[in-house]
């Protein structure tokens, strides 16, 4: 195969991934939970040039900055030891998640990208192991090669992958308050907490023993354990990242301003949940019967977008040229 085109979403996490035990191999010091959306598609094609001697990168339709087009040719490059060549590509993106502001691009950039570089390289990889490939572009791209709710299991290169599990039926309303891009890099943030965060071994040990939890509730489909476990791991993240020296504030007035309501809907009898990545945009975690009147109630703070739980990420083509 010389060309292939690959779709992946979002994911949002409930139970959070923050901070890497190795940075080479991207490990978390624990593992995650998240929700595959159904909404901001990326779709990747990767395409094998012979006469190349750099990769080159677009992203919707513009040359991609030397950070991001540095991300994409190291990836490749773990793609080109895997297939035993040196061949380079040209690798075009489109995408409407609102990159930088905390709705995970690079989860679905990298889940895409894995997806069709894989393909185009001729690897023939199962679902764990594509899962692996994503994970070494963007620790969260893990998930978002599954379908739905995702686990991804911190250990070591070979076990660290996502794979789904089930659970209840819910819905997300995204409530964007900010488009602009956020002015630390979650991989800087990360890097940060670790090395300057008095909270970090507490994070670290209480984050894998509340995924238990978490996992737990997914498999009694209970919305209500998993919904408080979800605005409780996302307070405790952004506590964590704030704890850092210098200090990082992901949220702005506007996202507390969606917390303080999602606690007045709990108090009106509307069980929803609000969390939020590292961006100052919130995700509110609803029941699906609910969804529309809190994004309603919610659209004051920004637009408000419901979302269901999103697929694998996939092959759309591949071919020679
Ligand atoms: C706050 O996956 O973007 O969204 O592995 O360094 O690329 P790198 O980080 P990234 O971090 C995501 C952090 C988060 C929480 C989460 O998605 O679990």
């Amino acid at each position: 195969m010389t060309r292939a085109t690959g779709v992946a979403h979002p994911n949002i996490a409930l139970v959070k991934y923050w901070e890497k035990r190795d940075e080479r191999l991207i490990l978390p010091v624990a593992g995650s939970l998240s929700l595959t959306l159904d909404a901001y598609p990326t779709t990747t094609t990767v395409e094998l040039d012979e006469t190349l001697d750099a990769d080159t990168f677009t992203l919707n339709g513009a040359a991609g900055d030397e950070t991001q087009t540095g991300r994409v040719t190291r990836f490749l490059d773990l793609v080109r030891e895997l297939a035993e060549t040196d061949t380079r590509a040209h690798v075009s993106s489109s995408s409407d998640v609102p990159t930088g502001a905390g709705l995970a691009s690079s989860a679905a950039g990298f889940a895409a990208l894995a997806v069709s570089a894989a393909a185009a390289f001729g690897l023939d990889l199962d679902a764990p192991a594509l899962s692996r490939l994503a994970r070494r572009g963007s620790g969260s791209a893990s998930r978002s090669i599954v379908s739905g709710y995702a686990v991804w299991h911190a250990g070591d290169d070979e076990a660290s992958f996502a794979e789904g599990v089930t659970g209840p039926d819910t819905r997300m309303v995204v409530v964007t308050v900010d488009r602009s891009t956020k002015a630390v890099s979650s991989r800087e943030a990360m890097k940060r907490t670790a090395l300057t965060s008095p909270y970090h071994d507490a994070w670290a040990s209480s984050t894998a023993e509340i995924l238990e939890v978490a996992l737990e509730a997914c498999r009694d489909d209970d919305y209500t354990r998993l919904g408080r476990i979800t605005e409780l791991h996302a307070l405790r993240m952004h506590a964590h990242i704030q704890s850092a020296d210098p200090p990082i504030r992901y949220l702005r007035a506007a996202s507390i301003a969606v917390f303080d309501d999602v606690e007045r809907l709990r108090a009106e009898g509307i069980e929803c949940y609000a969390t939020a990545d590292a961006g100052p945009n919130v995700v509110v975690l609803t029941l699906p019967g609910d969804a529309a009147a809190v994004a309603e109630r919610l659209a004051v703070h920004g637009t408000t977008t419901v979302v269901g739980p999103g697929p694998a990420a996939s092959l759309v083509s591949a071919g020679a040229e």
